[in-house]
């Protein structure tokens, strides 16, 4: 799928922005994944992976000095956004050598948490799929289903490897902002829920001006669905909608950041199906007693199903299914009072959750399922694995909000001590963590897997 190709602008472009850098040649993992039909029978695609644009070096493109180090930017090179991303590239990737990013076989991307490198230590990786070398693979969910493998019995309390999708542009940028000369080739346009105000490019401009410890004036906004948030003690499947339909920078109130949680953009909360949370803690976990043990590998299964089971239907439901030993497994259904005992997601079990655990169901008010459904026909692939640096992942295995009531419904989301996610800890303590992902599929409902497989 890659070539060895020279990047196509060369050092001397400095007209140009966000620009290319030539020093490491961009080389995309292959990561092939398969498209089924109806019938049963798949078919491969010969896509890749890229690294996000974020972690890679940034410098003049004049030459090797650093436009961005430690959590600062060189104001000589970045004077403003304008002028950083005229004045700047970003770089190749190493991939295995310098952010431990590897494919153990044909299928399998395998992500490790901190790998000493030439610089120090990278921790934490996030990846795109692509269709082509210039270009995300977009997926249409509706009326489909979503599968892959996972391994995740090294990844310890605290850590999140996270596979979701996001409505970032196909081409990472390239085409709407004139200062994006680099594009998805380099991982450029990430967006989520979150609106992440950490990222160093957004629409084609540095995020310099008012930086402060690693985060900027502005933020990146885009719906996303969380088919995968997890560690060996707990998951969550979540979507998360946003008002606008399409990767959209913010400011102020619009990101949602603070105060404004419940004004901004995007539903940053999402509407959860954490089996734990539900009241089933003997689901998913590490141990023959639990109905998913997370000490083997297993197959996940989300299905997309609309009202009207067409593609172009409108979004109902979001069901889970699991298979380990050659067994299919229904996700747990809930056990809280007060919410219906379903085991998918659908606008009632949000609004149901959500009034007993005393939530603000900003979910509903950006138009739930339906808002998420709109999104759904055209999300990029997202593989990562990450450390929390704001609340310790508590939100997806231990209690959350901190200073609540444990034992009330809603607050308890996994059996992990609260202080196990705390990035210092978690770094020094497994640094060798690592996450296996395989067997991507996407297809019609129910032919991507069966029982005995
Ligand atoms: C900042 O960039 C300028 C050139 O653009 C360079 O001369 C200078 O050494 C850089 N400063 C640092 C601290 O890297
Ligand atoms: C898909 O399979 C599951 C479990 O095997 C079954 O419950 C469900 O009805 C099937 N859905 C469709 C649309 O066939």
């Amino acid at each position: 799928m890659y070539t060895r190709a020279v990047a196509a602008l060369s050092l001397a472009s400095a007209v140009l922005g966000q620009q290319v850098g030539t020093n490491t040649a961009e080389k995309h993992p292959s990561l092939p994944m398969q498209v089924c039909t109806a019938a049963g029978s798949c078919t491969k695609e010969n896509t890749a992976v890229v690294l996000d644009a974020n972690w890679r070096w940034t410098h003049v493109t004049t030459g090797y000095t650093n436009c961005y180090s430690g959590s600062d930017w060189n104001t000589t090179a970045c004077p403003d956004g304008k002028t950083c991303a005229a004045n700047c590239a970003i770089d190749g990737a190493d991939y295995a050598k310098t952010y431990g990013v590897t494919t153990p076989s044909d299928g399998a991307l395998k992500l490790q948490f901190v790998t000493k490198n030439d610089n120090g230590a990278n921790v934490g990786s996030r990846l795109y799929l692509m269709a082509s070398d210039t270009k995300y693979r977009l997926f249409n969910l509706l009326n489909k289903e979503f599968t892959f493998d996972v391994d995740v019995s090294k990844l310890p309390c605290g850590l999140n490897g996270a596979v979701y999708f996001s409505e970032m542009d196909e081409d990472g940028g390239l085409a709407r902002f004139s200062g994006n000369k680099a594009g998805a080739k380099y991982g450029t346009g990430y967006c989520d829920s979150q609106c992440p105000s950490d990222i160093k490019f957004i629409d084609g401009e540095a995020n310099s001006e008012g930086w402060k410890s690693g985060t900027g004036k502005y933020g990146a906004c885009c719906a996303e669905m969380d088919i995968w948030e997890a560690n060996l003690d707990s998951t969550a499947y979540t979507p998360h909608p946003c008002k606008v339909n399409a990767q959209t920078r913010c400011e102020g109130t619009d990101c949602g950041n603070g105060d404004d949680r419940y004004a901004g953009m995007c539903d940053k909360d999402g509407c959860d199906f954490n089996s734990f949370r539900m009241g089933n803690q003997k689901f998913y976990g590490t141990g023959t007693d639990m109905s998913v043990d997370t000490s083997k590998p297993f197959t996940i299964v989300t299905q997309f199903v609309t009202d009207d089971g067409t593609n172009t239907g409108t979004l109902q439901s979001i069901h889970r299914f699991y298979v380990q030993g050659g067994k299919v497994i229904p996700n747990s259904v809930s056990e809280i009072g007060g919410v219906d005992a379903v085991n998918h997601i659908s606008d009632n079990f949000c609004k149901q959750q959500k009034t007993v655990f005393g939530d603000n169901n900003y979910f509903g008010t950006l138009g739930g399922m339906a808002a998420m459904g709109k999104s759904l026909e055209k999300m990029v692939l997202v593989l990562s694995v990450w450390d929390d640096y704001a609340v310790s992942m508590n939100w997806l295995d231990s209690h959350f909000p901190a200073d609540a009531d444990p034992s009330k419904p809603g607050v308890t989301r996994g059996r992990c001590d609260p202080e196990a996610g705390v990035p210092k800890t978690v770094e020094a303590a497994h640094p060798d963590a690592s996450v296996v992902y395989s067997n991507i599929k996407l297809g019609a409902i129910n032919s991507t897997f069966t029982a005995g497989n």
